[in-house]
């Protein structure tokens, strides 16, 4: 029995893919395992832009803290927890000027976190969130997996180098690209996307 965590972000709501195919993901995955799901709609509700008081607070002990650092810090602690408890992590993004939302930079600033999601070995940072597996579905309006977009996909790359900073390194990613390239790519890129989830349920345990 497995505890998945999805994490949907995408602006656009009902209409976004990203949170369409994260929830399939993570809606199969707990109906296989039988354990619990955690939702974070970031979407819903954004964690904040971090602030003087959350980096102040995160370097205090937290019996010196001001009320409004406890504050800050609880944002970040109750995310981290919540990561901490998964064992299976489905993460949705969709593209927004070439990168993730800001929502999930946001929930990445929160999480990302030195000595308590990532510590500083000899030979340089080293995650701490180890023993997890993650599917990470990117959507985007282009094509970024190959062809002359490739070098400006600043989400899939990005999120996979964040993931594994903080030691999520198996990670599944499922791509639907070029949603915005008419119906026809639209089709192509749900069908596409479906193959690949029904292959990884499949195996997933
Ligand atoms: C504000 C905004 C900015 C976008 N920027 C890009 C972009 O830079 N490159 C791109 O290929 N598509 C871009 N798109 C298209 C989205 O990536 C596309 O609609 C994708 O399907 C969004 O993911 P979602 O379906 O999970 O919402 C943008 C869409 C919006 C609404």
């Amino acid at each position: 029995m497995s505890h998945t965590l999805l994490v949907t972000s995408s602006p656009r709501g009902t209409d976004s893919l990203s949170t369409r195919f994260a929830t399939e993901i993570a809606e199969g995955i707990q109906t296989r395992s039988g354990g619990p799901l955690t939702v974070r709609d970031l979407t819903a509700n954004p964690p904040p832009h971090i602030t003087p008081a959350y980096i102040q607070g995160r370097i205090t002990s937290p019996e010196d803290r001001t009320p409004e650092q406890v504050a800050a810090v609880k944002v970040a602690q109750d995310l981290v927890d919540e990561l901490k408890l998964a064992d299976v992590i489905v993460l949705g993004s969709g593209m927004i000027n070439f990168g993730p939302s800001s929502q999930l930079k946001a929930w990445f600033d929160h999480v990302t976190w030195p000595r308590v999601t990532f510590g500083y070995g000899d030979t340089g940072p080293k995650g701490l969130l180890t023993g997890k597996k993650v599917y990470l579905v990117t959507a985007s309006g282009g094509v970024f997996s190959e062809g002359a977009w490739a070098p400006f996909d600043f989400q899939t790359n990005y999120l996979l180098h964040l993931l594994g900073f903080i030691g999520l390194t198996n990670v599944e990613v499922v791509r639907v690209e070029g949603t915005v390239l008419g119906p026809d790519a639209v089709k192509v890129a749900i069908a596409n996307a479906e193959t690949a989830i029904k292959a990884l349920l499949a195996t997933a345990a």
